[in-house]
């Protein structure tokens, strides 16, 4: 193919044999999410790009480096880099803050961030994510977290991940600890790196998820360790991280706490999180979150405390090709194939037939629509790995039957045509 025409750096198709796996990812999480009483909720894929830099924040990364932004009709609008501002938003402008809290709603869909590609890290990725809002309970943090891992389980991936929890505090308590933490830190600012010191202006917290040899070495530190578990957040959020890590035990849900957890996204207060597992590569985390008390009211809606979390789903994809044994080689095709004859009328009627099976007997049905010779349509039929083959030949149709071949083992019978039309197959004994 020509080179311009090839799909963009940074980005996936997601086509079979490894969109089966995909569906099912979507499928075990949302009725994980549909089980617990989450709704579910899309928004667009793009947005007005203040709400990315008022929601995300316009010192993150994200709204300073990642963002795919454009013109159109003299507003500046940007593909979403996540979903929890776009979903807050929707929350204000659908008046869903008026409905009984909590709100829980999940999504999924596309996310878009103009990063170095590698693994795991791409320009277009997918997050399937869950929010709450309305309570500022402890409980509905340990909840969702706990929610999180039973999905990620019923893939069967628990075993890899491992749970890090944080408090980043309240918005209150973010001025004190941003000029302790800068005291601590200005002395060391002619070693840092160029981001560093420029994060040390804008958001030093930041600094903490620095890569660059030197600077992480530091903020691994003692000094810095001892400043992270020794500064007071407010009472209220100390007491709520405390009842959350009780619920955690509680719940018999391992986790450990890791200080130095910012997150690269402006709006948590109180609880971080993420999930990550070391069977994949630089890029870890499987599932991020966190609480965000401030959003829905600084986005212009109702004080509202909430929390949530999103899984990118190339990431978990990748961790279940790698942890679980491949899936079964043979593809598994429909249980009925339906071969038709030459006319038009055998079409209409395999097409009829296929839709009454598939509602009655609830599974699936496949219409050879070649209007090819029996043999190429049987030959087909094993191709696509049917269970088995129904022959509607004229000759058959005109005795009022059709003909059911098992494929595995050759067997066939006669079953009633008109039976076949109310979506039942019935045998025809002595034909
Ligand atoms: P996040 O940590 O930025 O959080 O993203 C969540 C997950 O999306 C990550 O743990 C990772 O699995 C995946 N992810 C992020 N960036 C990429 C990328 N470039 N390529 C592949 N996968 C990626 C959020 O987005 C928050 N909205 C989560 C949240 C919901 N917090 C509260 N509610």
């Amino acid at each position: 193919m020509n080179a311009t025409l090839q799909r963009p750096k940074g980005t996936q198709d997601i086509v079979p044999p490894q969109s089966t796996a995909w569906l099912h990812l979507l499928d075990t999480l949302s009725t994980t999410l549909l089980q617990a009483g989450y709704a579910y909720a899309a928004t667009p894929i793009f947005e007005a790009t203040a709400l990315f830099e008022r929601g995300v924040g316009d010192s993150t990364d994200i709204v300073n480096k990642e963002m795919y932004s454009f013109v159109k009709e003299e507003r500046s609008l940007t593909l979403r880099p996540e979903g929890t501002a776009g979903l807050v938003r929707a929350y204000i402008e659908n008046g869903l803050h008026r409905a009984p809290k909590p709100v829980k709603l999940f999504y999924h869909g596309p996310m878009f961030r103009y990063e170095r590609p590698q693994e795991g890290r791409q320009r277009q990725f997918h997050q399937l994510g869950a929010e709450v809002l309305g309570s500022d309970s402890p409980a509905v943090d340990a909840e969702l977290i706990a929610l999180a891992l039973d999905a990620l389980t019923s893939l069967g991936l628990q075993e890899t991940l491992t749970l890090e929890l944080n408090t980043v505090g309240d918005a209150a308590d973010r001025p004190r600890f941003v000029e302790a933490f800068s005291a601590l830190v200005q002395p060391q600012l002619p070693q840092l790196c160029a981001d560093c010191n420029r994060r040390f202006t804008q958001n030093p917290l930041r600094m903490l998820d620095c890569k660059v040899p030197t600077c992480h070495s530091y903020y691994q530190s003692e000094a810095v360790e001892a400043f992270l578990t020794q500064f007071e957040w407010s009472p209220e959020a100390t007491e709520h991280f405390d009842t959350l890590t009780e619920l955690l035990r509680g719940l018999n849900v391992p986790f450990t706490i890791n200080r130095r957890m910012v997150r690269g996204l402006d709006y948590y207060t109180r609880t971080v999180f993420e999930l990550s597992s070391n069977a994949l590569g630089a890029q870890s985390a499987v599932c991020g979150g966190g609480r965000y008390n401030g959003l829905v009211e600084a986005l212009g809606g109702p004080a509202t405390p909430a929390v949530g979390w999103a899984v990118g789903l190339e990431r978990l994809a990748n961790l279940l090709a790698k942890t679980q044994a491949p899936p079964q080689a043979t593809p598994v095709g429909p249980t009925y194939y339906v071969a038709t004859g030459a006319s038009t009328a055998s079409v209409v009627q395999a097409l009829r037939i296929a839709k009454a099976l598939r509602a009655q007997q609830h599974t699936t049905v496949e219409v050879d629509l070649s209007q090819k010779p029996l043999g190429k349509q049987l030959a087909q039929a094993s191709k696509r790995g049917a269970v088995h083959a129904l022959l509607l030949t004229e000759e058959e149709a005109a005795k009022g039957h059709a003909l059911l071949k098992h494929l595995a083992t050759g067997e066939q019978h006669t079953v009633g045509l008109a039976a076949l039309h109310t979506g039942q197959v019935t045998r025809v004994e002595n034909p």
